[in-house]
């Protein structure tokens, strides 16, 4: 595979700032010399550019839209280049808001080429909140609503069809902390949520058994990782944590049998946010998860990858 990483340093979408310095930890702990250690060619295409944050209230129900559609445009193109290149993108964020302009290229990708497509969100969070739902305002909370068609359409066209993707295709993993509203519109919209309670109940191992159901030979696999999917006490470095997270042990799993798959095609970082760091951990951590999703393992591998 040919890897490109595309930096997007933002915090444009969060409730605290910082995230905007997460591409530069992920660098810092060798996110690029890990990938080439397991024979990946790896190009870093630096920072995308856009607007600074204003730091405004929510205005109308969201905070900061027209810079998030601005910094969303921007990576949109940025992601639709690598794979009209053959190349795998991985985004490093910056805010969750990102996995708007991130799958809404991967998903036209997969128009274009007949490629079926499976979205895996790992994070605390279910982030399909809207205007009216939203606690907060914050568009990091929206993304996946956004990619289902609900919002504003500067947000719900950016990639030129509305709604960019299907609720079927996306599997959520990790999921403890939905809102009030959001939880009737997660419902209503039929998403697959694998929780916390799910995962406790029937574990890691099965749970990825059921999310990875079903892909063949032309599914494209994109991962959207929340870093926040993690449990705060392994993982800090995050905006809006919430306790009671997968495992080190567990998060190690769930990343090996996305990697069994063969199938990873394109990747987000999200959400890591330095400022609220310990000495680089979690940073590191997350290198350390995204070695395992490109086929770090202990041993040689004596079965067959998963079909
Ligand atoms: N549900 C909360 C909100 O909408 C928190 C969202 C957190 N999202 C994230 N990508 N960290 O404000
Ligand atoms: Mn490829
Ligand atoms: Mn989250
Ligand atoms: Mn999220």
């Amino acid at each position: 595979h040919h890897i490109s990483l595309i930096g997007v340093p933002t915090d444009i979408g969060a409730g605290a700032r910082g995230a905007s310095m997460g591409p530069e930890a992920l660098r810092v702990a060798g996110i690029r010399s890990v990938l080439e250690s397991h024979g990946l060619d790896v190009l870093d295409r630096g920072n995308l550019s856009g607007p600074p944050n204003p730091w405004l209230a929510p205005a109308e129900g969201y905070r900061h839209l027209a810079e998030v559609v601005e910094w969303n445009q921007t990576l949109h193109e940025a992601v639709r280049a690598e794979l009209a290149q053959a190349r795998m993108p991985i985004v490093l964020g910056g805010d969750h808001c990102l996995g708007l302009g991130s799958i809404s290229a991967v998903a036209r990708h997969c128009r274009e080429t007949g490629k079926k497509l499976r979205v895996l969100w790992l994070d605390a969070h279910a982030d399909f909140n809207t205007a009216a739902l939203t606690p907060s305002g914050n568009i990091h909370g929206m993304p996946v609503a956004l990619l289902c068609g609900h919002g504003p359409a500067p947000l719900t066209g950016i990639g030129g069809t509305t709604p960019a993707i299907d609720a079927g295709v996306v599997r959520q993993i990790g999921i403890r902390s939905v809102d009030a509203g959001e939880k009737r519109l997660v419902h209503e919209a039929g998403l697959e949520v694998f929780d916390m309670r799910y995962i406790d109940e029937m574990g890691m191992r099965h749970t990825m058994e059921q999310a990875l159901m079903g892909m063949d030979h032309n599914t494209h696999l994109h991962v959207s990782f929340d870093v926040d999917f993690l449990d705060p006490e392994i993982a800090p470095g995050v905006g809006t944590t919430v306790p009671g997270g997968p495992t080190y042990r567990e998060a190690q799993l769930c990343m090996e049998m996305i990697a069994d798959t063969g199938r990873l095609a394109s990747l987000d970082v999200m959400e890591l946010n330095p400022a609220l760091d310990v000495r680089n951990r979690t940073a590191e951590l997350a290198v350390d998860l995204i070695e395992s999703l490109f086929g770090k393992s202990t041993l040689m591998r004596k079965t067959a990858p998963r079909a």
